[in-house]
Formats: C-alpha cells, sequence, structure tokens
C-alpha cells in the first residue's frame, strides 16, 4: 500500500451520471444536490495492479452514509464496482484512486420534496509526490474548524473545514492537520485517521468521537496482533500525544505516513515501517487475481 506510486493521467477518462467523457469536458447539472448543498457523499477506493482494494468496504461505509440522509443508493453493488473497474481499465492504469461521488441527485424544487435518482460520478483523485518521512502535522481545535462529528460517521461532501484547516496548516509547512476536540481530545485529522505506537500497543481514537471509520484503519487494527501490538482506543489526550513513541497517519490515498510535529522527540519509527510493510503486502495478497 506504501510503496505504490499512484498515477492520474491528467485529463482521464470520467464517469459524469451515466456518459463516459474527457474529465475536460464532463459536466454537473447545475442544479445538483451536491453542488447546491454539499447534499452527498464519496469515496476514494486504492487500485493496486489494476483492481479495486476492498471495494465492498468501501460500499458499505457509503451505503450506511446514504441510508443516514436518505439517499436511493444508484446501482446494485456489483455494476457499481463493474462500473469502476471499467474506469480503471478506460484509463489504463495500474496504480491509481478512485473517486466516487453519489448526490442525492438534480434537484427540481424543495430540496426536501425530492424523490427522484440519485447522480453518480466517477473520477480519479488527485496524486501527490510522497513527501520526505516524517511528515509534519499541526494540531488545531475544532473550535476554529468546526468539522462535523456523529456516530457512525459518514463520508459528505461537506469538507469545507478539513479544506481550510489543510490550508491553514500547509502555510505553516504542516502536511496534514491534526483535529483535537472541545475535551482536549486528539480525534483524527482532516483526511486521514491517526496512531501512535506507545510500548507495544497501538493507540487510535475511537470511533464513538464521530471520526471516520476508515478503510486503512481497519487494515491496520487487522493487522497490529500479527505484529505483536495490542490495540487500545482509549481517548488519547492532546498532551498525551508527546509521549508517544511513534505516530503516523492513515489513509487509502497515502497509505501510512510517519509523523512528528513541533516539540515531539520522534524515533526511528520501526513498527511503523513494520506496518506499512505488512499493509503493503496484505493489499498485494488481497489484489492477486
Ligand atoms: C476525515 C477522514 N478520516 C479518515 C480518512 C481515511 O479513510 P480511508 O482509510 O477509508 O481512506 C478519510 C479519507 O478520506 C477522511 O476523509
Amino acid at each position: 500500500m506504501t510503496q505504490r506510486k499512484p498515477v492520474t493521467p491528467s485529463n482521464p477518462v470520467v464517469y459524469a451520471n451515466g456518459r463516459w467523457v474527457k474529465q475536460a469536458e464532463a459536466t454537473v447539472p447545475f442544479m445538483d444536490s451536491g453542488f447546491w448543498y454539499g447534499d452527498g457523499l464519496f469515496e476514494t477506493l486504492l487500485v493496486s495492479r489494476g483492481r479495486l482494494f476492498r471495494p465492498h468496504k468501501h460500499l458499505e461505509r457509503m451505503l450506511e452514509g446514504l441510508h443516514t440522509l436518505d439517499i436511493r443508493f444508484p446501482l446494485p453493488e456489483e455494476e457499481l464496482i463493474a462500473l469502476m473497474d471499467e474506469l480503471v481499465a478506460r484509463n489504463g492504469l495500474q496504480e491509481t484512486t478512485v473517486r466516487l461521488m453519489v448526490t442525492r441527485g438534480t434537484l427540481a424544487g424543495a430540496p426536501s420534496d425530492y424523490k427522484g435518482a440519485a447522480n453518480l460520478y466517477i473520477g480519479l483523485r488527485y496524486t501527490q509526490p510522497q513527501p520526505e518521512f516524517p511528515v509534519r502535522v499541526a494540531f488545531v481545535n475544532e473550535a476554529d474548524y468546526p468539522v462535523a462529528r456523529r456516530h457512525p460517521a459518514i463520508k459528505s461532501m461537506t469538507y469545507l473545514w478539513n479544506m481550510l484547516a489543510i490550508r491553514d496548516v500547509a502555510r505553516q509547512g504542516a502536511f496534514e492537520p491534526v483535529f483535537v476536540n472541545r475535551d482536549g481530545l486528539i480525534t483524527e485529522c482532516a483526511v486521514r485517521n491517526i496512531f501512535f505506537i506507545q510500548g507495544n500497543t497501538l493507540r487510535t481514537p475511537d470511533l464513538t468521537l464521530g471520526i471516520l471509520p476508515g478503510v486503512t484503519r481497519d487494515l491496520i487494527l487487522e493487522l497490529a496482533p500479527s505484529l505483536g501490538l495490542e490495540v487500545d482506543t482509549a481517548p488519547i489526550d492532546r498532551a498525551a500525544a508527546d509521549a508517544m513513541d511513534e505516530a503516523f497517519i492513515a489513509s487509502t490515498g497515502i497509505g501510512i505516513y510517519p509523523v512528528a510535529w513541533d516539540g515531539y522527540r520522534h524515533s526511528d519509527y520501526a513498527t511503523t515501517h513494520a506496518l506499512r510493510e505488512a499493509a503493503e503486502a496484505q493489499v498485494l495478497a488481497e489484489v492477486a487475481p
């Protein structure tokens, strides 16, 4: 998962609500609920060796979110997976990340009265070169960036505060913000989950804090015991982070990156690197034909 080099062509073929078109020519209906209200959901899926990694996990998360929003799932799961496979094949890609988006639909009248079909868009997520390790993170208060927290979390299109926090910390040279809630507890990053190693324990915030149940988070929690790690999801105080042996962030888009911040005396990240390798091996094993 982590050594792969995802590729996004500059003008890929995308799926825009029933039509295969070049991205530059793709359009969204003016009355799309996602455009008007952020009323929709998205998923980012990993493609390795031309095959989607755990597509059903992503669709399960999306289905739950759509149910919460009372949006009708646009297609049977297998057809949706076939469309994503087709997108990868049409672009001739082996290593990439797919961006799946579902909105309530093209509105006419009050959004609450809308009974029509959902809109479906499938494209490719941007790729960035891997920064030097450890990457810098910066802690920010959720009071300043009122991100939505609910349990179970939904991967909604309303990412305004996540994006603003990323831009703000980027100005300080940080790759990713780490949110601290009103109780002083670490929750997650703007677009990644966060983890710590303390002795032989893997620590990460619990989903009850309203954080996203990351597909990569699941993978890491599954692999931890095989590396002799215990898993603890007890609350993590911002002040406790400085005393952790290792820290890393994880998502579909980046895999696993070791992280550091101002005032953190970091280690060689031996366990983080071992988890990176284990995650990479597991992805390859699962996508093998
Ligand atoms: C807020 C947030 N947390 C965590 C993640 C990581 O989730 P995943 O591992 O499924 O990519 C994401 C991914 O976009 C995210 O947006």
